[in-house]
């Protein structure tokens, strides 16, 4: 196959040479010519040219350096946009299998006595597809005509919630690029809070319940 494609490749380009040459006595056009450029500086967002690479001065990221608590939570992104963390996370990433320090002060049962925000229920509702799996296979478990996924509420936190950062990044000071974007938020608060919780969850899905 692979063969096959190289061959018609090559042809291609062959006879792409062909006709070009049969056309090697260009026309005389009268090429406009621009008035625009565009400049190496302006290309990239490094802002100097490209041989200039001892001069690039990168925008430097400074992660907040507050302590839990003592941080300025910032408008969320959108409605229901995960929130940012306002803490400094020194020592806390990258979370481990074994060490995940951001349940220790943000599990339900803590979170109150920690001052912080509790873990939401999203977070402990499995959305992920129901399948078997023998070792060998994978069967799905449930109605094809359906959405495949039965979502579940659990009591623990469910394992694609597990890794906190993947979703939650640390605030950060500096802008290399300007934001033009401004969400409508369709709750009032939703700047500060999700109102994805309850009943508005499974909203409009066509799918398994519990399993
Ligand atoms: C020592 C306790 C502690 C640890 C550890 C901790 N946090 Fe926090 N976190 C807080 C407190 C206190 C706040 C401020 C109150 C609030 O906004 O929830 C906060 C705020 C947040 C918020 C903002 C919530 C909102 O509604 O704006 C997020 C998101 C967050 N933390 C995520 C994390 C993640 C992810 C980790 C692990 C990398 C982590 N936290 C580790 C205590 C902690
Ligand atoms: C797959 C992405 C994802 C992961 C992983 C994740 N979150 Fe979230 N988180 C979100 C989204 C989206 C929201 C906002 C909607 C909501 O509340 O469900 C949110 C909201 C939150 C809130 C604010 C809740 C509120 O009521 O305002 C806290 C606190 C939080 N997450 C903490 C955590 C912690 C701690 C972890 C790790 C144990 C974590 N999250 C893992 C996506 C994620």
């Amino acid at each position: 196959m692979k063969s096959i494609i190289k061959i018609s490749l090559s042809i291609a380009a062959g006879s792409v040479l062909f006709f070009t040459g049969c056309n090697s006595v260009p026309e005389k056009k009268t090429v406009a010519k621009p008035t625009k450029m565009v400049s190496e500086e302006s290309l990239g967002l490094r802002k100097v040219d490209l041989y200039s690479e001892n001069v690039v001065t990168p925008d430097e990221t400074k992660y907040s350096k507050e302590y839990a608590g003592s941080g300025k939570t910032i408008a969320r992104a959108f409605q229901d946009a995960p929130p940012m963390i306002p803490h400094d996370t020194e020592g806390m990433l990258p979370i481990q299998i074994d060490n995940n320090q951001c349940v220790g002060c943000h599990m339900p049962e803590v979170a109150v006595g920690m001052n912080a925000t509790p873990i939401p229920k999203s977070h402990f509702t499995n959305f992920r597809p129901h399948h078997k799996f023998d070792g060998k296979m994978f069967e799905k478990s449930i109605d094809n005509m359906k959405n495949e996924t039965a979502i579940q509420e659990k009591d623990t936190l469910v394992n694609a919630r597990f890794n906190c950062s993947q979703c939650h990044a640390p605030q950060s000071e500096g802008q290399l690029v300007g934001n033009t974007f401004s969400p409508d938020f369709t709750s009032k608060d939703g700047a500060s809070k999700s109102s994805w919780n309850g009943s508005k969850l499974t909203e409009g899905l066509d799918t398994i319940l519990g399993e």
